[in-house]
């Protein structure tokens, strides 16, 4: 365990645990795999005010990672995330290795996310949701917190984590923290630093679209209509899904709060954006 001018730094399990038996009061954990930007810092800041002490994860996961997918190049930024988790007043940066998360290898056991797991990002990177579910619930119990922070912008993740915590009795607040965007309108996301300069322009057509939908809402076709017009004026951005749900993920209301969820591939970068939508 380490103090480097700034946060805790526990490496072990043991090393979190010292650190976690020295706090008294409300312990709030907020979970990031790392390369942090002000979305993250959005989460911080917010866990900071609420909760007596706010314990970091930095961790990225494999499990949640498919064969093709981007495990070895994603990018891993230690010192600078070190810094932000310090000038957002961070009490403890728990990161662990591999081999200290999942000890046994692989786990045998995984939190299954059930039907709505299968949706959305569950389709396209089968095994996903396991993976986030199952180092959510090992965190959870590690570092023993009483409210844990996490973004809309991965919406189904955040849902499917508040349904776990509901159906399996964690005793963990969730809170769900609005998405942090460019002034352009595109989403934070530690794999935008993927998009080339031009790629970066492709993928305003995401957050255009969730605006299109909003605002022709008069029901939910119009509002999915409008999104995917503006979409495929794109010509260069490859769609996976643009639907309209409720704020659950269950199927859209007639009327009320709903929610639009889009995901595209620009180039070989994956990206994803959601907005709420009323339906009037
Ligand atoms: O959203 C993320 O960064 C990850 O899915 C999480 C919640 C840290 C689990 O690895």
């Amino acid at each position: 365990m380490s103090r480097e001018a700034g946060p805790v730094v526990a490496r072990t399990r043991a090393e979190l645990a010292a650190a976690r038996a020295g706090m008294s009061g409300t312990v709030g954990v907020v979970m990031t795999m790392g390369a942090l930007h002000e979305g993250h810092a959005r989460l911080l800041r917010t866990a900071r005010e609420q909760a007596d002490h706010v314990v970091m994860t930095l961790f990225v996961n494999p499990l949640q990672f498919g064969p093709n997918e981007d495990f070895d190049r994603y990018p891993r930024t230690f010192d600078r995330d070190l810094e932000i988790a310090a000038a957002e007043g961070v009490d403890v940066v728990f990161t662990p290795t591999p081999a200290e998360m999942y000890p046994n290898g692989e786990p045998a056991v995984r939190v299954n996310p059930g039907p709505v797991g299968e949706l959305l990002e569950g389709a396209s990177r089968p095994g996903f949701f396991h993976g986030v579910l199952t180092v959510v619930c090992k965190l959870l119990h590690l570092t023993r917190a009483d409210i844990a922070y996490f973004g809309e912008k991965d919406y189904q993740q955040l849902t499917l984590i508040r349904t776990m915590v509901r159906d399996l009795d964690l005793g963990v607040e969730i809170c769900g923290v609005p998405t942090v965007r460019e002034p352009g309108g595109l989403a934070l996301s530690s794999r935008n630093r993927y998009l080339s300069p031009a790629e970066r322009e492709t993928a305003l057509a995401l957050s255009r679209a969730l605006r299109a939908g909003a605002v022709a809402a008069e029901n939910g076709e119009d509002a999915l209509a409008a999104a995917r017009k503006e979409l495929e004026q794109t010509a260069v951005l490859d769609v996976d899904y643009v639907v309209l749900t409720d704020p659950e993920l269950g199927p859209p209301p007639e009327h009320g709060p709903a929610r639009l969820l889009i995901a595209a591939r620009v180039g070989t970068t994956r990206l994803i954006d959601n907005a709420p939508v009323e339906i009037h």
